[in-house]
């Protein structure tokens, strides 16, 4: 184990045992447990999957995490084979949800088996295809941390059905279809658990990597639905701490209703603000275009250019006033520069990256992003590893003309949760002061 990881290690020790930890609200404590599935990462795509046991026989299926998606959805191009599936009829409510706004009579108009027919989307490829809506049981597991009473499981959910393969292009070749966590869509998986389970619209992202490391293949992580506790488990640490979130309310885009924006008003690195055309910040409320999402599908937040620019040249500077600031100690602490790594174009020679810089007494985290109310140290994750010797800025250049100004991506993510009853996105941060 190199001696980044055991700081790193240290520093999230650090940061989740010395916090002054408050218990969440009461009202944010379901009187059922919540429920808690693995998740795995593609290596090649880098996407996230979430493990969901469905149908009868019981079977595994793994569905890559869309925070934007309106349904899940699996492809049943070789047959659906649960003896517990059921197809949903097109006169039934939930049919009507899936095809908001066609009423009931042009559902069922012409269809030889009343079979509910549904769009389903393919989140990478933008492609869709027609497929049908059947429900099938899905066998969960209660949160073990939680002292509320177990869900019983398994419990129906309904699932788009695709019958084509082709829809699967572009998602991770050992997946079956998308797991759509949709804000919006009553058939998103967050509601339809949400009333399956009877807890409240509530689900949490554990996207911990304990390796910095790009090609360490570290995979996993975890999805909570329905609440904490979030204990942690780390590396022997016989720490159990709930975890300490802060909050920023949750934005709504009008053009793209099921994704998850957050009002950033500024970033900054190392203290300093990046300067940003505030207009790329907000959301254009008749296009759509502008404001800041989160998407765990691209694995490093992307920006668009200008900012990106300001960004990188941000941190720049920092290792030159760290540089300068430190002279007398040049000889081992002396940020160099070297050739960068795409997709990245800041990279630093790593023995000469600081990572004991938050133990420094002043000298903020790296990355925040500053809301309304509230702050989002993202220190921790604001580098990337991507050989030996080399730690890059782990953000990439969104373009000169992104939908989305800012996309916060799978690597800065860390863990998220996000609150749809109370449309507030919930972040964890190092918490520096008390060391
Ligand atoms: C469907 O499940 C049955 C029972 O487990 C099994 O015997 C059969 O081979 C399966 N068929 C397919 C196509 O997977
Ligand atoms: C049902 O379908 C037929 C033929 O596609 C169409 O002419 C008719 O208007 C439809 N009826 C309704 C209620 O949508
Ligand atoms: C977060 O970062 C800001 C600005 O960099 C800093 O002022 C603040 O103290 C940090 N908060 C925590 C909890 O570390
Ligand atoms: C710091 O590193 C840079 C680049 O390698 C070098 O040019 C400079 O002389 C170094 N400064 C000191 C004081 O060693
Ligand atoms: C990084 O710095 C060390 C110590 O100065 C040096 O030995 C090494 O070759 C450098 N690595 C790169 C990739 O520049």
């Amino acid at each position: 184990m190199g001696s980044s990881t055991i700081q790193f290690l240290l520093l999230l020790f650090v940061s989740f045992s010395i916090s002054d930890a408050q218990l969440l609200p009461p009202s944010t404590i379901p009187k059922r447990a919540g429920i808690i599935f693995d998740l795995e990462r593609d290596p090649s795509t880098l996407q996230y999957m979430i493990k969901i046991k469905q149908g009868t026989p019981q079977s595994e299926v793994k569905l890559v995490v869309d925070l934007g998606g309106n349904l899940p959805w699996l492809s049943c191009h070789k047959g659906h084979n649960s003896s517990s599936y059921h197809p949903v009829s097109c006169s039934s409510p939930q049919c009507v949800l899936a095809n908001k706004p066609t009423s009931t009579l042009e559902l069922c108009n012409g269809t030889a088996n009343n079979a509910c027919s549904v769009y389903i989307i393919n989140p990478v490829t933008l492609s869709h295809r027609k497929g049908e809506l059947i429900s099938d049981l899905v066998t969960v597991a209660s949160n073990p941390d939680s002292q509320d009473t177990p869900v019983s499981s398994p419990r129906r959910c309904a699932f788009g059905c695709a019958t084509t393969g082709s829809i699967l292009n572009g998602l991770a070749k050992t997946s079956k279809g998308v797991a759509g966590l949709g804000r919006s869509s009553a058939l998103s998986l967050v509601p339809q658990l949400a009333v399956a389970f009877r807890f409240s619209r509530i689900f949490a992202l554990d996207l911990h990597d304990i390796n910095t490391d790009v090609k360490s293949g570290e995979t996993g992580g975890k999805i909570y639905f329905g609440g904490g506790p979030y204990i942690h488990y780390l590396f022997g640490f016989d720490d159990l701490k709930d975890r300490d979130l802060t909050y920023t309310p949750l934005l709504i885009n009008p053009k793209s209703k099921e994704e998850y924006f957050i009002d950033v008003k500024s970033i900054k690195v190392h203290g300093i603000t990046v300067p940003i055309n505030k207009k790329l910040l907000s959301i254009n409320k008749k296009t759509g275009i502008g404001g800041t999402k989160i998407d765990t599908r691209i694995p490093y937040t992307s920006m668009e250019t200008s900012i990106y620019k300001a960004f990188t040249k941000a941190y720049i500077e920092w290792a030159e006033s760290f540089n300068n600031a430190n002279a007398e100690l040049n000889d081992f602490l002396n940020i160099t520069r070297v050739t960068p790594v795409a997709p990245f174009t800041t990279c630093f020679n790593s023995s000469t990256v600081p990572l004991v810089r938050m133990f420094q007494n002043n000298d903020p985290p790296g990355v925040a992003f500053i809301f309304p109310k509230s702050v989002w140290n993202i220190s921790l994750f604001d580098m990337v590893r991507v050989n030996d010797g080399v730690d890059c800025v782990g953000f990439v250049d969104g373009g000169s003309k992104p939908k989305t100004s800012i996309v916060i991506g799978a690597r800065q993510i860390g863990f998220l949760e996000f609150d749809i009853s109370r449309s507030r996105l919930g972040f964890q941060q190092p918490n520096l002061r008390e060391f």
